[in-house]
């Protein structure tokens, strides 16, 4: 079922100097930021051979990332997301197997325009684990 690593996220305080530390000290290929009023974070995607980047920063008052900022004042590693072919069919063999998906359980449009789901850390190590229909 599982496809590609589409990206790992991670959370971080200030975009603009995690942007300029991935740009400037690591020498990466990184986006302008991107705010996305319907999640509630700026993102920023950093482009590697084989894989991306999203770095995550808080948007308005009741960010879904803000919690995690409280626990990791640092930043952090926030969730790894993965690529399904079938997005519902992907959904319908989780849900048939007892794993939770987070709210609603329909596709939300993610930050490439594209049909994207969470799964519940609890259900999977510990790992918010995002999918998204490549
Ligand atoms: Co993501």
């Amino acid at each position: 079922m599982l496809g590609r690593l589409n990206h790992v996220a991670i959370a971080v305080r200030d975009i603009a100097a995690a942007s300029n530390l991935y740009r400037g000290t690591l020498g990466a290929q990184v986006s302008e930021p991107e705010a996305l009023e319907e999640h509630g974070v700026t993102v920023v995607f950093i482009t590697l051979p084989n894989t991306k980047i999203e770095l995550l920063e808080p948007l308005g008052a009741d960010s879904p990332i803000a919690k995690f900022l409280e626990r990791n004042p640092d930043g952090g590693i926030h969730h790894v997301c993965y690529e399904v072919d079938d997005i519902l069919a992907a959904r319908d063999r989780l849900v048939n197997s007892g794993a939770r998906v987070l709210g609603s359980s329909e596709p939300k449009t993610g930050a490439h325009g594209k049909p994207v789901l969470f799964l519940h850390p609890k259900d999977f190590n510990g790992t918010l684990i995002e999918l998204e229909q490549a």
